[in-house]
């Protein structure tokens, strides 16, 4: 989790097929269901399954802390809701009788563990039975109708999809959105990115402490490693120690990882021949998390778990983006100066929540905190589905490779021992991490941001566990729903500012050209071309448009078509706030070894916005490039 810094200078677009970063208001996209399909899909049966990225747009969650850093927006949760909704809708309208086949394999070189430190920390017989620090599995769902042609498929992986790294300002892909996009580009062939039937799903798992940046991290000033224990170097502290890799820069470590990912899920998915079959069934609850308690004899139960806390080492960040200030991971105590800092602006935390947290040393007591509106969720959902012999345990956070380990066991242990248990991590509703007690006494980035106390994973073990038992035993109806979550109206806030107006440079149009193509390109250049550009927030939903096309002359039809858009990998859109309110936007194509030779042009579509008066009125315009040539980049002799 990082705090995006407020007003991007520059909005850039690749791939905008985006999986909804960490959650959208659940409850909006429940509703919107609810109005058109009544009680057919509702809570129990739908969970939404986020990822933690770099590259989307914030603005639609409602706790204060969030609010603060991303602001809670309409502009963002209008498209992202619409969005979700409407995927719902295609899948509906396109149901119909088929089967499921499920295969898994490892997949190597694309993750590593980024608090090993902590990982060590489990117990050894535990670590014993583990090949790994690090679940390298990969487990596809393939649909395919009753010819046996496929039309879909879903997988799980764990590792962060944070490739691309926090300093990115555009709305992208990353290393998982990316293996979609190869996959479906492969599956659709000819198609632009989101059309076309098949639909290839990559979705997060047990990933809260793995990185996918696997040559590691290393102190950028210097060239030596960091520090093991608190992944800090001697000079400049924690934000020196990054990890990178395994590309140049993060556009080709996004590449190379989401290849990676794509090729094994295409291999698996060409090769599933064991078929799901049997009922289905989900589970769902709230649970207040503040308040789960064990039974420890006949008589007493005691409460495990803590008001939500973030640690001292929240604040240092991980090696794939450190914190700007002087904290480090691995803190068991406090800093009097940003402690007394933290007194003076927000108060103290209470002795309960300091004694229920230990060793974790409390920066913020968020459960403490309720103004204007409380700084994290008290309930959560916890679910789970099960399709045949497969069980989707949707859990409300990031939990670390062990803490998916014990779930994953606890599930299966008391009743669903033939199951496939796979955790869709990051569902519904967002809670930071969840480590395990013992990785938790080492208070890294995970352990701190494990916000309910160190028995947070023993409570959910308790909760799954018990969702496991009902579905087992046909005996979801008895579960207690547990307690609603709050849905706030009032004291939601953000503080990006607004889009005012847009200027142009004089005797200029919008969509003109200011810097314009070559005539001749050959394939693997980089086209570039600049527009006089609007702001892109005045396009509003964007979803079904794009910012960008590349097009080519069809000599036979005398048309152009359309081969690249905006959420085309090859095409890049960076949109420059200039000063006096005037922007411009500058298009790259990388052109494929695939394109065809021919006559192209590319093309800007947006929005400005001008004041008549004090009334805001939103014009569209688009410009064009000169056509230009791309040839063939080899040579006749
Ligand atoms: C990190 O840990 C090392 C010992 O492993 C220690 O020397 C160093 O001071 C620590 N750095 C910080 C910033 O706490
Ligand atoms: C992010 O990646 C870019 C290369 O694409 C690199 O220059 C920069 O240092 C990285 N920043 C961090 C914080 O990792
Ligand atoms: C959660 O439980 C605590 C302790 O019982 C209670 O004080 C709090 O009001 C509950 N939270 C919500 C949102 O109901
Ligand atoms: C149950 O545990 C409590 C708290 O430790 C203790 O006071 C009580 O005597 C125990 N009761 C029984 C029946 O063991
Ligand atoms: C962090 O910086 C503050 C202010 O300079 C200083 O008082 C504090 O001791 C520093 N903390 C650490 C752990 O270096
Ligand atoms: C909290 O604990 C400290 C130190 O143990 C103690 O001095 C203080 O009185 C306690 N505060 C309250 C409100 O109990
Ligand atoms: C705009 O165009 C007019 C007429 O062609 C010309 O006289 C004027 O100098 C131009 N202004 C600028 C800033 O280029
Ligand atoms: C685009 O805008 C940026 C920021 O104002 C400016 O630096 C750059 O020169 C502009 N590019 C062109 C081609 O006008
Ligand atoms: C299309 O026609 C133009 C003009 O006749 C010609 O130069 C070009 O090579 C043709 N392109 C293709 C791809 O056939």
């Amino acid at each position: 989790w990082h705090t995006p810094q407020s007003s991007p200078k520059s909005f850039t677009q690749t791939h905008n097929r985006k999986k909804g970063s960490s959650l959208c208001s659940e409850k909006c996209v429940l509703q919107a269901l609810q109005v058109k399909y009544g009680d057919l899909y509702q809570q129990d049966n739908v969970v939404l399954s986020g990822t933690h990225t770099h590259c989307g747009p914030g603005g639609y969650f409602q706790y204060t802390l969030f609010m603060i850093t991303s602001g809670y927006m309409k502009a963002a949760i209008e498209p992202l809701v619409n969005g979700i909704v409407k995927s719902i809708d295609i899948a509906h309208n396109n149901m119909k009788p088929g089967r499921i086949y499920r295969n898994r394999g490892e997949l190597d070189d694309s993750s590593l563990n980024r608090s090993p430190h902590s990982y060590l920390n489990n117990p050894e017989e535990e670590r014993r039975r583990y090949k790994w620090n690090t679940d390298k599995q990969v487990l596809v769902l393939k649909f395919t109708d009753q010819d046996g042609d496929g039309i879909g498929m879903i997988s799980w992986f764990a590792v962060h999809a944070v490739s691309m790294n926090y300093t990115n300002r555009m709305v992208s892909s990353d290393n998982m959105g990316y293996a979609s996009y190869l996959l479906e580009q492969d599956k659709n062939p000819g198609g632009l990115p989101g059309q076309g039937s098949f639909v290839a799903g990559f979705s997060s798992s047990n990933l809260g402490d793995v990185t996918p940046n696997t040559r590691g991290p290393y102190c950028v000033n210097t060239g030596l490693p960091c520090d093991y224990l608190n992944s800090s170097c001697p000079i400049g502290g924690t934000k020196m120690c990054q990890a990178f890799g395994p590309g140049e820069d993060m556009f080709e470590s996004t590449r190379i990882i989401g290849h990676n990912v794509y090729l094994k899920a295409k291999e698996l998915y060409a090769n599933a021949v064991e078929e799901v079959t049997g009922f289905i069934h989900h589970a769902h609850q709230w649970v207040n998390m503040t308040d789960v308690t064990v039974q420890i004899n006949e008589t007493h139960t005691v409460r495990i778990t803590c008001k939500p806390a973030l640690g001292h080492s929240f604040a240092a960040g991980t090696i794939d983006g450190g914190g700007d200030l002087n904290f480090t991971q691995g803190a068991v105590e406090g800093d009097p100066f940003w402690d007394g800092i933290r007194d003076a602006l927000l108060g103290q935390p209470s002795n309960q929540t300091k004694e229920c947290h230990h060793p974790k040393p409390i920066l913020l007591s968020t459960g403490e905190m309720n103004w204007p509106l409380p700084w994290h969720p008290q309930i959560v959902d916890v679910q789970m589905i099960t399709i045949g012999s497969v069980a989707v345990v949707a859990v409300p956070g990031e939990m670390t490779t062990m803490s998916g380990r014990r779930l994953r066991e606890a599930v299966k242990e008391g009743t669903l021992k033939d199951m496939e248990v796979v955790i869709a991590g990051l569902s519904n509703v967002y809670t930071h991490y969840i480590t395990t007690y013992e990785e938790y006494q080492v208070q890294r980035y995970e352990g701190a941001s494990t916000i309910y106390g160190p028995h947070t994973l023993s409570a959910y073990l308790q909760k799954y566990r018990g969702l496991a038992r009902a579905i087992a035993q046909d005996r979801v109806s008895e579960l207690p729903a547990g307690p609603q979550p709050p849905f706030f109206t009032e004291n939601l806030f953000n503080f990006v500012p607004l889009a005012l107006f847009d200027r142009k440079p004089e005797n200029m149009s919008f969509g003109d050209v200011l810097e314009e193509v070559y005539p001749v390109y050959r394939q693997g250049d980089v086209v570039t071309v600049t527009f006089v550009a609007g702001n892109p927030r005045n396009s509003g939903d964007i979803r079904d448009k794009t910012f960008v096309t590349v097009e080519i002359f069809d000599n036979r039809t005398e048309t152009w078509e359309v081969v690249h858009n905006d959420a085309s990998w090859e095409t890049r859109f960076h949109w420059l706030k200039g000063s006096n309110w005037q922007s411009n936007a500058t298009v790259e194509w990388q052109i494929p070894p695939t394109a065809l030779a021919g006559s192209y042009r590319i093309k800007h579509f947006g929005h400005y916005k001008e004041l008549k008066g004090l009334q805001p009125v939103i014009t569209p315009y688009e410009g064009s490039s000169d056509v230009f040539t791309v040839t063939a980049s080899f040579y006749y002799e």
